[in-house]
């Protein structure tokens, strides 16, 4: 497949497919709530390797197959032979030749795209430490739903600058938002993610990006706020240093009130209570973060239609 597409961040959809793919995610949740049928990716398979842990992104993906009218497949590192050192390159030569698709969630990007270097079919980023696309997709799809547009609104970031926080900054520059992040010293987003994202936002005179150590300063003025844990799958030996330098950056019902009224509280789960965020405020009513995950079904249904489908 000469001109197969890959989606390894959120740079491989323009702003138009990246709006189309949200209008169609809550199309397709539409479709499913009225128990209507949509197989869009009838006899369509997709490989899933997983080679990091995975609740949402594993079952969205797999069930999304499922009600698409196709299938998936699971391969966890350990149990096949990639946890044994079989090259990517060789798995993705040989899964193209079974696959329609390949999701992977990995470590290093560089993996990620030695993988969609040779596989001969498109290749799905289902988190690195770098990005986490299909998260943000979820997301905005919950901001709209909401709000009923994910445009004039200042978006908040809250901790470490994770493959969360670098999505939202690529998201930002796509859609041409503005976007607070407070993240402690030693622990600001990757400085060439955030000078692309300027750059972008400067040449379409759109959008924003403000970086702070103050949470205060953050979440003032902003109607959706997100936030992540302190260590990320593969930084667990971290995780004590990682608790003392965010200390202060608890999004609990204090913060939560410095921000809009009525702002909209957003976490990608999993979620540690107390420390990131307070329970009252994951469990409290500006909380989005259930109709969140579920979104995550949606917008990669609407991600698959996009990248695998012929016949919708
Ligand atoms: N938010 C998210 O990606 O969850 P999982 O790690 O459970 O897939
Ligand atoms: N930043 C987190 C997101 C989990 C969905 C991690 O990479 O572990």
């Amino acid at each position: 497949m000469a001109d197969k597409r890959d989606f390894l961040s959120l740079d491989d959809l323009s702003e138009e497919e990246f709006r189309s793919t949200l209008t169609r995610a809550i199309e397709l949740k539409e479709l499913r709530a009225n128990g209507q049928e949509h197989h869009s990716l009838r006899g369509q398979t997709l490989a899933m390797i997983f080679e990091k842990a995975s609740t949402r992104t594993r079952v969205s993906f797999e069930i999304g197959m499922f009600e698409l009218g196709g299938h998936a497949v699971y391969l966890a590192g350990e149990g096949s032979q990639i946890g044994r050192g079989e090259p990517i390159s060789d798995t993705a030569r040989v899964l193209s030749g079974y696959c329609s698709g390949i999701v992977i969630r990995t470590f290093g990007q560089d993996r990620l795209e030695e993988l969609a270097r040779w596989a001969t079919v498109p290749v799905f980023n289902g988190l690195t430490d770098m990005y986490h696309p299909c998260q943000i997709l979820a997301d905005l799809q919950t901001i709209l739903e909401l709000r009923g547009s994910i445009d004039g609104l200042r978006y908040c970031w809250l901790g470490d600058g994770n493959n969360m926080a670098h999505s939202w900054i690529k998201a930002a520059a796509i859609l041409g938002f503005d976007l607070a992040l407070a993240c402690p010293q030693g622990y600001k987003p990757d400085e060439a993610i955030v000078r692309l994202a300027e750059e972008r936002m400067r040449a379409n005179s759109r959008g924003s990006l403000t970086i702070v150590s103050d949470p205060a300063d953050a979440v003032a003025g902003c109607a959706v706020l997100s936030t992540d844990v302190w260590a990320s799958m593969g930084q667990e030996d971290e995780a004590v240093a990682r608790q003392r330098a965010f200390q202060g950056y608890c999004l609990d019902q204090k913060l939560l009130e410095k921000a809009n009224p009525g702002a909209h509280v957003l976490h990608c789960l999993p979620a540690h209570r107390g420390e990131e965020i307070a329970t009252e405020v994951l469990e409290g009513e500006q909380s989005a973060v259930f109709q969140q995950a579920e979104n995550r079904l949606h917008a990669q249904k609407a991600v698959l239609e996009a990248f695998l489908g012929t016949n919708r």
